[in-house]
């Protein structure tokens, strides 16, 4: 037997109970013991009761890292023609997850938009138990999994001093990698590669900006107003602060003149952000061509006026999931700007009609971090940022602190609140 963590539908109903350790059911499953699992804002949705035809209880959680104790049939050195890990992964390893499964062999897998694998399931729900427990089957295991043991290879440089530092990574780093620090970076990237936010990165007008036209343009040249990159981020729970922090390394490596306003109703979630703001734009130093401003909801549309004379942003970057953070992002954002939607979003329509976004020429993204494909960009962000990512409840942590499954029910309601931030659970506690 092992002990889990479930939720209750419909709501708030957290338990902590005994149920068998999973067997392999399928050649290409894989069972892990679980060294630590995460608790994510993603858990919330269900926990609050806002997934609609949630009527089953599931062991809840997506995020885990830990050891392979048993691998299916399908893993041997003669597995060829599909993802190496058939062939290469052996009981022992340490692994880390991303939280939904990917076969790695569909079409969708092929060109690493591994979050609409024609396989995907979602850890945490009834169908597929999550990581919130002492061990967890891994269906797809050789698409799905990412196993540390073999990191070095991975193409963030295999060099020795990588290798040596992937090595001492804290296990608790090393989970950012299953969700939240893909999704920061995600939402990120998306952002800055959409071609609408092209011309302030590349100084030449849409659609130039994207090598489209040849000919010159009629407009006179951009001035440097023109050029500046506004950015909102909605929301600072850990996927914010992992999307504000992606967000800073890619604009300082590109020398991008930027301002951000970061935005969040509570309190100690906007002063965490602060603390982080500070010490990683002093590492920058002198490199520094912008800034990051913190803000509760009013605030940041007066922000965004007077920094804009009332154009608005390039682009907003929705990480809350509700529809109040939708309408906030409609607000704030320009015309031809875009909205990069990572928040998970329940049946509710969104809060605008086909009219306004037409009539602002809005870009619209939404949707599930593919993680498998985000993941070397992710780890490449983690290595270089472990003033935030590596320990745990500092000032400028990300993770606040590990606890056990016996103050569960405590943590969702915690977190549920905004009273605390990163939370992981050691099963073993
Ligand atoms: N797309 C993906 O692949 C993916 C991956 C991970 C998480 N998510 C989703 O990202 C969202 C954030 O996750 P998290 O772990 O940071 O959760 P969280 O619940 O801790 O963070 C949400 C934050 O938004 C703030 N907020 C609430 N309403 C707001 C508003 N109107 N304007 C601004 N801020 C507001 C809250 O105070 C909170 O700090 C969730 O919806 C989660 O499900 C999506
Ligand atoms: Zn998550
Ligand atoms: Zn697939």
């Amino acid at each position: 037997m092992q002990s889990v963590v479930r939720l209750y539908p419909p709501a708030y109903d957290i338990r902590v109970e005994e149920i068998p350790v999973p067997t392999i059911e399928h050649p290409d499953d894989a069972i892990v013991k679980v060294k630590l699992a995460g608790l994510c804002g993603s858990d919330l949705h269900p926990y609050r009761g806002t997934v609609e035809g949630l009527t089953e209880p599931s062991v809840c959680g997506h995020e885990f890292i830990g050891e392979v104790v048993a691998l299916g049939a399908n893993f041997h050195p003669g597995a060829t023609g599909r993802p190496n890990l058939y062939a290469t992964l052996k009981v022992g390893d340490k692994v880390v997850s991303p939280f939904t499964v990917s076969c790695g062999e569909c079409h969708h897998c092929r060109v690493g938009f591994t979050s609409r694998c024609v396989e995907s399931r979602l850890f945490g729900t009834p169908h597929t138990p999550g990581g919130q427990a002492q061990y967890i089957r891994v269906p797809h295991a050789g698409g799905t999994l990412y196993n540390l043991q073999g990191i070095s290879t991975a193409s963030v440089g295999p060099d020795e001093e990588t290798k040596e530092t992937i090595g001492k990574l804290a296990d608790s780093s090393l989970l950012l990698l299953c969700d939240i620090l893909p999704t920061g970076v995600f939402a990120a990237f998306q952002a800055l590669n959409h071609p609408k936010t092209l011309p302030m990165l590349t100084s030449r007008p849409y659609p130039q900006s994207s090598g489209g036209a040849l000919l010159e343009s009629v407009a006179v040249p951009l001035k440097r107003e023109d050029k500046v990159l506004t950015i909102a981020i909605v929301g600072l729970g850990p996927v914010g602060v992992c999307a504000c922090i992606a967000l800073l390394d890619m604009l300082y490596a590109r020398d991008i003149e930027f301002r951000i306003v970061a935005i969040d109703p509570t309190e100690i979630r906007r002063k965490k952000v602060e603390a982080i703001y500070a010490r990683i734009s002093q590492a920058y130093g002198k490199q520094q061509n912008g800034h990051l401003e913190v803000s509760d909801i009013t605030a940041s549309k007066e922000v965004v006026t007077k920094w804009t004379q009332g154009v608005g942003c390039n682009s907003v970057l929705e990480i809350v999931g509700n529809t109040s953070a939708l309408s906030l992002a409609y607000e704030l954002v320009r015309p031809f700007g875009c909205i990069t939607s990572v928040g998970v979003h329940a049946a509710r329509p969104v809060p605008y009609t086909g009219q306004q976004l037409y009539d602002k020429n809005v870009s619209l993204d939404f949707g599930r971090c593919p993680v498998r494909a985000m993941f070397p960009m992710a780890l490449d962000l983690l290595l270089r940022r472990q003033d935030v990512f590596g320990e745990v409840g500092g000032e400028t942590s990300l993770v606040e602190k590990i606890v056990g499954f016996d103050v569960a029910a405590k943590t969702y309601d915690d977190f549920d609140k905004g009273r605390c931030g990163k939370v992981l659970f050691d099963p073993w506690k």
